[in-house]
């Protein structure tokens, strides 16, 4: 499987199937993506309706004909809006023709339903996709029950957990590899991924991408 971090939370998994997660597109003044990314989705995956995560979902689903996988509540308004919504909630695992989501907790705010990460399992990799949370010590049992192979974590500290909290998250997850994101995208969410990477790098390999930048799992 390959994933590309497309800048801020938005992420794209490619093996089997194309799963996009967190398609914040338009607007967010860090992205690289290419044209014929934005195509070919057989999935989306949000992780709340804030705007830096819901991004394109709807733009994109519809162009793709894709459905998109959310908590519940998300799921029916897009449904609404023509959208292939696919519900679901925390504790919950959907399977679609060789992908799971596998919804875990996070602790933040969200408008309709609650704010999730994603456990996406394809091609026996795991990517355990926080979205936006703080620090929370239920992470334990979290990197215990699914061993995710990929760790995505927010580190602004300002929304979400910051740099010292992200590295206790590595220590509870026990990733095979962890990866900053969430930084730097405008002002308000600075953040230093060296700093992460080497506080972190004790615990679990730390790689720090650039928006637009690939790695082969
Ligand atoms: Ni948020
Ligand atoms: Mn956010």
């Amino acid at each position: 499987m390959r994933l590309k971090w497309l800048g801020h939370s938005a992420v794209l998994l490619t093996g089997t199937k194309r799963v996009m997660i967190d398609p914040f597109l338009t607007g967010n003044p860090v992205v690289k993506v290419e044209p014929e990314e934005r195509e070919g989705l057989d999935y989306i995956a949000v992780t709340h309706d804030h705007r830096d995560h819901l991004g394109d979902a709807e733009v994109l689903a519809k162009a793709n004909t894709c459905p998109v996988v959310a908590v519940d509540d998300l799921a029916v308004s897009l449904q609404k809006r023509g959208v292939e919504g696919i519900g679901m909630n925390i504790g919950g695992r959907v399977g679609l023709n060789g992908v799971s989501f596998t919804m875990v907790q996070a602790v933040h705010s969200s408008s309709l339903g609650v704010p999730a990460g994603f456990i996406v399992e394809m091609d026996g990799i795991r990517v355990y996709h926080a979205g936006d949370t703080a620090l929370f010590s239920e992470m334990s049992l979290i990197g215990e029950r699914y061993r995710p192979t990929v760790l995505l974590l927010p580190i602004d500290g300002r929304y979400n957990m910051d740099v010292i909290d992200a590295v206790r998250a590595v220590e509870l997850i026990k990733p095979s590899l962890a990866i900053p994101f969430h930084y730097n995208t405008w002002p308000s969410v600075a953040a230093d991924p060296w700093e992460f990477k080497r506080l972190a790098e004790g615990i679990s390999p730390v790689t720090v991408l650039s928006p637009g930048e690939e790695i082969v799992l």
